[in-house]
């Protein structure tokens, strides 16, 4: 397993380009299921679980070609509809077949996708909305087994606005009988990225972004033109937050900073000063950091992706900060690697008291989720000494060439090949 070795104290100038969204790219090319023709997109990310989904989607009868952030995803033969858990278990966005699978097949076979370190994640709301559809489900062997006759609208209610759950039923509604209507969306711009795709290729839906989504269906989807992911903002905004903490000067290209209020609103209260010019966004502190309380709240609030990278940046701000994680249950693993480095965190149940220090010191740290270890490589960016990063995996799951990017920053930092 590799590791990142980072020596810590150079500011970061310079300028860096956001790559596609990853969270944004998992639905729209699982959304190729919903396909008899090849589909095209662009500005797709090299990251591991791109090379996840890619791998899934040839298991299940799609022929595949990804290069230079262009893939194409066509139906090579009959579809399978099995998503076998040796892949399920290395990235649960997988579920996002479920759906698909259901609307061009009539059944699926997804391996449950179980935890992960971030919390127990059930997808119990996926499925009772794809019931309400007309899907029957039964768990066997650890599968998710569904079948259904076709699959027709329904008025669904969320309990809670899932993001998963969202993009799940707008793909099964696309080509399902008659109109769905779902109350209490997830809002992300991701969702909305996909179904701007899904309505370039003939899908009827209306109201994504906003709270309530309507999909009329439709008998079939084939694209027109290749289809461009949109940027990352959860990339672009680490890359902001890197700018900060290592008192530097970083331009992020092509950052979608209409859909990063939240963040920049408790950035700019701590002092960072974001200057908006075109299609990027220059990042730099003018004064002593000061610390902020966050809430990780569903789009439009702050983004729980952006939780970990912002607790980095308080660990070193003035003052204290109240970090208030709402939407898992378990999103404090970095919590302790940051204490090793000197960080001063109290955690109460879902809420943790960070009081800034002047400075961190760098030491041998672990990833344990994909954004806790994007924070643990900022503390190490601006800790005084050596950090090493180890279960760097985490992080290749979401960042393209992190340390490539960082290096032309000016930072110190190398990857350590495992055994
Ligand atoms: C998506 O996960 C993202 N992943 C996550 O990003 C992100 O943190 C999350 O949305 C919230 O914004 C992708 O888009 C691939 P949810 P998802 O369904 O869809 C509970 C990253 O770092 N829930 O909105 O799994 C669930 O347990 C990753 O890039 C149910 O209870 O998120 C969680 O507590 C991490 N039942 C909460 O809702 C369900 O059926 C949010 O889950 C579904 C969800």
């Amino acid at each position: 397993m590799d590791s990142l070795l980072i020596t810590g104290g150079t500011p970061l100038n310079g300028t860096v380009k956001v790559s596609g969204a990853k969270n944004a790219a998992l639905p729209i090319l699982l959304g190729a299921i919903l396909f008899d023709k090849k589909v095209i997109f662009e500005n797709v990310p090299h990251l591991r679980d791109i090379h996840t989904t890619k791998n899934l989607l040839e298991t299940l009868g799609f022929e595949t070609n990804f290069e230079n952030g262009c893939m194409e995803v066509c139906q090579k033969n009959t579809i399978s509809s099995e998503a076998p858990y040796d892949l399920v278990k290395t990235m649960r966005a997988s579920v996002l077949c479920l759906g698909p699978l259901l609307a061009r097949l009539g059944e699926a076979n997804v391996a449950m996708p179980g935890g992960c370190a971030i919390g127990t994640r059930p997808v119990d709301l996926h499925l009772s909305a794809l019931e309400k559809m007309g899907a029957k489900f039964s768990l066997d062997n650890g599968y998710i087994k569904g079948r259904c006759q076709k699959l027709h609208g329904a008025h669904i209610q969320f309990d809670f606005p899932t993001v998963g759950g969202t993009e799940n039923i707008m793909m099964a509604a696309s080509l399902a009988d008659g109109e769905t209507i779902l109350e209490n969306a997830a809002r992300e711009p991701e969702i909305v990225d996909l179904a701007n795709f899904l309505n370039s290729c003939g899908a009827k839906i209306s109201g994504a972004g906003e709270s309530q989504i309507k999909i009329q269906g439709v008998t079939r989807l084939e694209q027109k033109n290749p289809y461009k992911i949109m940027p990352d903002r959860i990339e672009a905004g680490t890359y902001l937050i890197a700018a900060a903490m290592t008192n530097g000067e970083v331009r992020v290209k092509d950052c979608p900073y209409h859909d990063m209020e939240a963040l920049f609103d408790k950035l700019r209260a701590c002092n960072v000063i974001l200057e908006i010019e075109g299609d990027s966004v220059i990042a730099k502190k003018h004064q002593e950091l000061n610390a902020v309380d966050i809430r990780t709240l569903p789009h439009p609030g702050f983004p729980t992706d952006m939780q970990a990278q912002f607790m980095a940046m308080l660990s070193i701000c003035k003052g204290s900060g109240i970090v208030e994680e709402t939407i898992f249950e378990n999103r404090f693993m970095h919590v302790p690697e940051l204490k090793r480095m000197g960080a001063d965190i109290r955690v109460t149940g879902n809420s943790a008291m960070v009081r800034g220090i002047p400075s961190l010191t760098g030491a041998p740290v672990m990833a344990s989720d994909l954004r806790a270890g994007a924070a643990l490589v900022l503390a190490g960016l601006c800790a005084e000494g050596e950090t090493r990063v180890d279960r760097i995996y985490h992080v290749d799951r979401g960042y393209e060439g992190m340390e490539l990017k960082l290096q032309s920053l000016g930072a110190k930092i190398k990857r350590i090949k495992g055994e």
